[in-house]
């Protein structure tokens, strides 16, 4: 079990593991239809009995989850480029079929203020979210990894990010980003353990001449430079996630944040692919670091 770290004599956060995953709409409604069993959506869940051990096992104290709104709770009157929720709780949005039945998310205004002071200070100009409905972005990787809860298991910071309306941010934006979070999170005087979720992805298109691209060939480089090339993975421009991975691909310089968070060497705890659920080739992974 990883412990709170103590540097010079003094207790602080720290980040003890990352999760990646795909937060596809119909996963959750499989979920929730009680239909995770049947023969479509069997082997996608499979791949993910290990992460639900990992993480009840890794009992953390605190997720950021980084994800992106669809035009739920912002819209094109208004797109921040990263928002970060600073609020005691995060109701669950209706996308136009209810709310997901799935429990309230619960914030922590204490580690989310200070983050926000931090990244603006070192010059992330960051909105702070007071109100924010969270949509299947956020509350489908909570449930791929902590199973169906009466309540979360720990208080969630959303850390939502513009990948709907160009120009979203760049890979290497989103990776500092990421290394500005792991420096806010191990400056904050108290013993929590922290996960960061990136999520999104991975080759997806949902419109036009070419929906329903799928490019592995693609999504599996992309994981293996993720883990063990970070910087080959940042470097990725616009215009190859979209020729590559399709027009929602994008999604995917979310995971770069998460793997920005975490040091430059990790070990992989899991890794899962699978094709397709819904219109979108799912990936995950669970690291951890390694020394520095
Ligand atoms: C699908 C995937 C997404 O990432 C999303 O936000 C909406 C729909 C899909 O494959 O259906
Ligand atoms: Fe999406």
């Amino acid at each position: 079990m990883v412990t709170a770290a103590s540097r010079n004599g003094r207790v602080s956060a720290k980040i003890v593991g990352g999760v990646a995953t795909s937060h596809v709409p119909a996963i959750g409604a499989a979920i929730d239809q009680g239909k995770t069993t049947d023969d479509y959506w069997a082997p996608l869940f499979k791949g993910f009995e290990k992460s639900q051990k990992w993480i009840k096992d890794l009992n953390p104290d605190v997720a950021i989850v980084v994800y992106n709104d669809h035009a739920t709770a912002f819209s094109l009157e208004l797109i921040p480029t990263f928002a970060l929720g600073c609020a005691e709780e995060f109701p669950i949005a209706d996308e136009g079929w209810g709310a997901r039945p799935v429990p309230p998310v619960y914030g922590h205004p204490d580690l989310a203020w200070h983050i926000a002071q931090s990244l603006i200070l070192d010059e992330f100009d960051l909105t702070i979210a007071n109100r924010l409905e969270v949509d299947h972005g956020l509350t489908v990787p909570l449930s791929l990894l902590f199973g169906q809860p009466a309540r979360w298991p720990c208080p969630v910071i959303p850390l939502c990010v513009n990948v709907v309306q160009y120009p979203p941010p760049t890979g290497n934006r989103c990776y500092n980003l990421g290394k500005a979070i792991q420096r806010a999170v191990e400056s904050f005087d108290e013993d929590l353990r922290v996960v960061v979720f990136g999520t999104g992805g991975m080759s997806h298109q949902l419109q036009a001449e070419r929906a329903g691209l799928i490019n592995s060939e693609f999504d599996n480089r992309f994981l293996d430079d993720l883990v063990n090339r970070p910087d080959k993975a940042r470097a990725i421009p616009h215009l190859e996630y979209l020729r590559e991975a399709g027009s929602e691909g994008i999604e995917l310089v979310m995971w770069l944040i998460m793997r920005g968070a975490l040091n430059k060497k990790v070990h992989e705890i899991h890794r899962h692919y699978h094709v397709p659920a819904s219109n979108t080739a799912v990936g995950h992974l669970i690291l951890e670091n390694d020394s520095r």
